[in-house]
Formats: structure tokens, sequence, C-alpha cells
């Protein structure tokens, strides 16, 4: 396998949709602009207080005109196809006692109906796939449909979630930060071909979906000629399920040796200490909530490393988006996340606890696809020598 090629070549075909879709996506979203995402932000963000203040719910006459519509939406949707619109009625009818607990807040109902009320992909986006794994995928152009299916959003078809997509700040970081990440894993490789030493082996953290193997520059039948050993680990218990989304085969097929558990148990198996040459650690470390917390995570991802090995991870940096995500539209995580309030404090705070840990800072990269970013991004390094 040449990994110099795949690198030179990154960029190319590999892109899951073309750069002209997102050129022109762009393009058509003055409303999008840096200052139209805070106040269009902010809007739900003040209607979800308001309403909290005063005690404001959504009336069941609107709900109700709501599932009305949404019906309307599968049909407009799915033109004269009976089949696919039945598939589409059920997969709103399996949702809606949930979103319909949801649409009670008047912020939710609002920026909901504002969204996704052209789309196929959006309300399961809201009540089903938000805030898990599933949802990352959107970032990349993918997600599941009313019917159930997941397969590439298009932007012809699907403008209203393409739009979504490409304005949303934390969707482009999400890209950012794989596309950082997968770079370094295949500079890592090239150097170690170059230099005669094989193959990486790579441990990741909170793997998901494992868009690292499966968009840009790589795809899964890959794994084995570039990696020498894939270790995931993620602690979701429907994963599984998810993974099944993506992966036509068992992932050990793949060279993929996938946990179902928390990485604290890899951390502490004896058969993986200094065993690989690189960890990577998306969309994690934002779960950590103190010091004691990030630098217990970095000495446990620090014992998997060989002398010399490399980690990567990113620190999520709050924005209006966030700030919506978590109040309006309930995005809940467990344990909720902790954004660092700006990029400056995450790289002193991580370069600080690194130090205390014995790792070294070697690269930070603040999300460039932002003017305000939306995280950090780091990699460090473990010495060669004690
Ligand atoms: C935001 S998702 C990111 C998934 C993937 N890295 C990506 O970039 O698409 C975070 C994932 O980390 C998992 N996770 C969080 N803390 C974990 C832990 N301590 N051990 C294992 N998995 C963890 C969650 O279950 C979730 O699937």
């Amino acid at each position: 396998m040449e990994v110099v090629h795949l690198l030179e070549n990154r960029w190319s075909s590999q892109k899951p949709y073309d750069i002209d879709d997102v050129d022109r996506a762009v393009h058509n979203l003055e409303e999008y602009s840096e200052q139209g995402v805070w106040a269009y932000s902010i809007k739900y963000i003040l209607i979800t207080l308001g309403s909290r203040i005063f005690r404001i719910r959504t009336s069941q006459e609107k709900i109700e005109r709501f599932y009305a519509d949404a019906k309307l939406l599968c049909v407009n949707l799915t033109k004269n196809d009976c089949e696919q619109l039945n598939k589409y009625l059920k997969g709103l009818d399996a949702m809606w006692p949930k979103l319909r607990k949801q649409l009670e807040d008047p912020g939710f109902y609002r920026f909901v109906y504002e969204f996704a009320m052209q789309s196929a992909f959006l309300l399961p986006y809201f009540s089903v796939l938000s805030p898990h794994a599933p949802a990352l995928e959107a970032a990349r152009g993918y997600s599941v449909d009313m019917g159930g299916t997941y397969r590439r959003i298009d932007p012809e078809t699907d403008s209203q979630t393409f739009r979504f997509v490409v304005g949303e700040r934390t969707f482009r970081s999400f890209d950012f930060r794989l596309c950082n990440h997968q770079t370094a894993l295949l500079n890592l490789a090239a150097d170690m071909e170059a230099s005669g030493l094989g193959k990486p082996s790579v441990f990741f953290v909170g793997g998901g979906m494992m868009p690292m193997v499966r968009f840009y520059y790589l795809r899964p039948e890959m794994i084995k000629d570039v990696f020498d050993r894939v270790v995931v680990y993620d602690s979701d218990p429907n994963m599984p399920e998810y993974l099944k989304m993506v992966f036509d085969r068992p992932l050990s097929e793949y060279g993929i040796d996938y946990h179902f558990e928390d990485a604290a148990n890899g951390f502490n198996d004896p058969a993986f200490q200094g065993q690989f040459d690189a960890v990577d650690c998306t969309g994690v470390m934002s779960y950590c909530q103190t010091d004691e917390d990030i630098a217990k995570m970095l000495c446990g991802m620090k014992k998997m490393l060989k002398p010399g090995g490399i980690m990567m991870f990113d620190r999520q940096v709050m924005t209006p988006d966030m700030i919506r995500c978590a109040l309006t539209l309930a995005w809940k995580t467990d344990p909720p996340l902790k954004p660092e309030l700006t990029v400056k404090r995450a790289i002193t705070r991580i370069r600080k606890i690194a130090a205390r840990v014995g790792l070294v800072v070697t690269d930070t990269f603040p999300d460039e696809y932002n003017r305000l970013p939306a995280l950090v991004d780091f990699i460090l390094r473990n010495p060669s020598t004690k």
C-alpha cells in the first residue's frame, strides 16, 4: 500500500459529496453569514428561555397541526410511491410519541417547523439520532430518512437538510477534526513506511461509527493495508445496531477489533498497554468535566502508547449553535458535554495538564472552518524515553 499516494490524492473522488455541491450550497446561504448564525441560534434560545420563564407550552392544537403537516410531508416526499409512503408514515408514527413530547417546548417546535418540514431527514434527526453518534454522519452528507433508510443527503432533493449541514458550524467542525486526524494517521503511516518500521497500530477511543476509516482518504477495505492493528472502544449500547447501517460485513473481517464497552477497560488491559503507535479520540474529551477527568483520560490513553507514539483528540468550544442544541433541542449527552469557553483557554489548559502527566503537545489546530471556532484539535506525543 502506498500511503504517500493516498495522501497525494486526498480531497479527490473520495469526498462523500462533491466539492461543487458544498460550494453551491454555501453560495446559496447568505443567511448563514457568521452574524446570521448567531442571530438564528439566539432566536430559538430566547424562545425556549422565555417560554420557561413564563411557563408557556405549545398548545395541543398546534401539535396536532404539526402531525398533519408531517403526514403531508411524507406524501410530498414519496410522490406516488405507495410502498415508500407507508414506510415513511410508519417511521413518523414510531417517532411521534417522543417528538410530540419534544414539541411541547415552543423553541423546539419553532425550530423544527422552520427547518424540518421540507426534509426527509430532519424529523428523525431531531427525534431519534441526535445526540448519538449516527447524528454526526450528517456532517459527511449522510443520514437516516423518515423510512429508516441510511442514505446520502441529496442537495438537489433535500436542500433543507443540506443547508442545515452546511450552515451549522458544529457540523463543519466535525468534518474538520476527522480530516485532521486522518491526515495525522496517514502521515504517521507514511513516515513508518519510509523508515521501514511497518504499519501503525491504532487504538480508537469512542470510535462511534468509525468515520475515520470510512470517509475522505480511507475506506474500510483499506484498513488492513494501512494499519497493522485497529482496536476500538465505544460504550454506547446501541453501537452494534448503528454499525450495521454502514458496515456490510462483521467488523473483524475488516480488521477492526471493536469492544462495546468503556475505553477505561481497554486502558486497564495489560494486553493493550504500550502496544500502539497512535491513539485517536474524536468527540470524547469534551465529556471530561474537570482537570482531573482530563488528566485521567490522558493517562489512560498514554498507557496504550509505545514510546514516541502519538495521540490526537479535540476539545469543543462554546458556540451559539451548541447552546441552542443543549437548550432548545434538549441535546443531552451522557455524561454531559463540557465545552471550553475559548480556544485560548482550551490550549493553555491542555498544555498544563499534558505536562503534568508527561505528554508533549506537538500541535494545536483551532477549527479553521469557522471564524468562531467550534473546537480545537490537539496532537500529543509520548516521549521516546522516560
Ligand atoms: C461524539 S461521538 C464521536 C464518535 C466518533 N469518534 C466520531 O467522530 O464520529 C462520541 C462517542 O464516544 C463514546 N464514548 C464517550 N465516552 C466514552 C468512553 N469513556 N469510553 C468509550 N466510549 C466513549 C460515545 O458512546 C459516542 O459514541
